[in-house]
């Protein structure tokens, strides 16, 4: 058990678990965009451990590039997704795999995918290490995904409460009394 802020977290996924589900991700990857120069576009703040597991197991040419969208306050999407860091690379006719930590109710794929319209790119899919089915309300589909999970708030693998928990090597869930 562990607390951040005021909250209890128990362990949820181990590394190892997490590990596999990006494994199995990059083997889809490497199959889907070899010979095609893909750009990463990860979501800062909480992508950022998944994309250093993704793209370094990339064998291809590739590129990276960040974006910062932000929602969360606490344990609850507000709802309103704000750009706080918005495109700095062409992306006019690229092939681009956005890389998410966590899909949730969907709010901030629906704001990136009109970014990623307006930037005319040749293609996207979209690579999430979590996905919360039970949480979605778009129609966006999502790609490819490390692992489902129930409908809780986790912490850890870049994933935070408040700041807090983004540097545990394994994933938390809240603790329920
Ligand atoms: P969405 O816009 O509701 O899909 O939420 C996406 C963003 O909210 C993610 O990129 C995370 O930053 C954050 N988020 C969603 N669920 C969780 C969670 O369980 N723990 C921590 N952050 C979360
Ligand atoms: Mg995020």
């Amino acid at each position: 058990m562990i607390k951040l802020h005021d909250l209890e977290f128990e362990p949820f996924i181990s590394e190892e678990e997490i590990i596999n589900s990006i494994k199995n991700i990059s083997e889809e990857l490497n199959r889907d965009y070899e010979g095609k120069k893909p750009v990463f576009l990860a979501v800062l703040n909480g992508s950022f451990m998944f994309a250093s597991e993704v793209v370094k197991r990339f064998k291809g040419d590739c590129e990276i590039s960040f974006v910062k969208l932000g929602s969360y306050e606490g344990t609850e999407t507000s709802g309103n997704v704000k750009t706080l860091l918005g495109l700095n690379q062409d992306l006019k006719g690229r092939y681009v795999i956005l890389l998410e930590d966590i899909v949730d109710t969907g709010n901030t794929l629906a704001e990136i995918d009109k970014i990623l319209k307006e930037a005319k790119v040749e293609n996207y899919k979209i690579a999430t290490l979590f996905y919360k089915p039970e949480a979605y309300k778009k129609s966006i589909p999502v790609n490819y995904v490390g692992m489902e999970i129930p409908n809780k708030f986790i912490v850890g693998f870049g994933l935070d409460y408040d700041g807090l928990g983004r540097n545990l090597t394994q994933v938390y869930k809240r603790k329920e009394n």
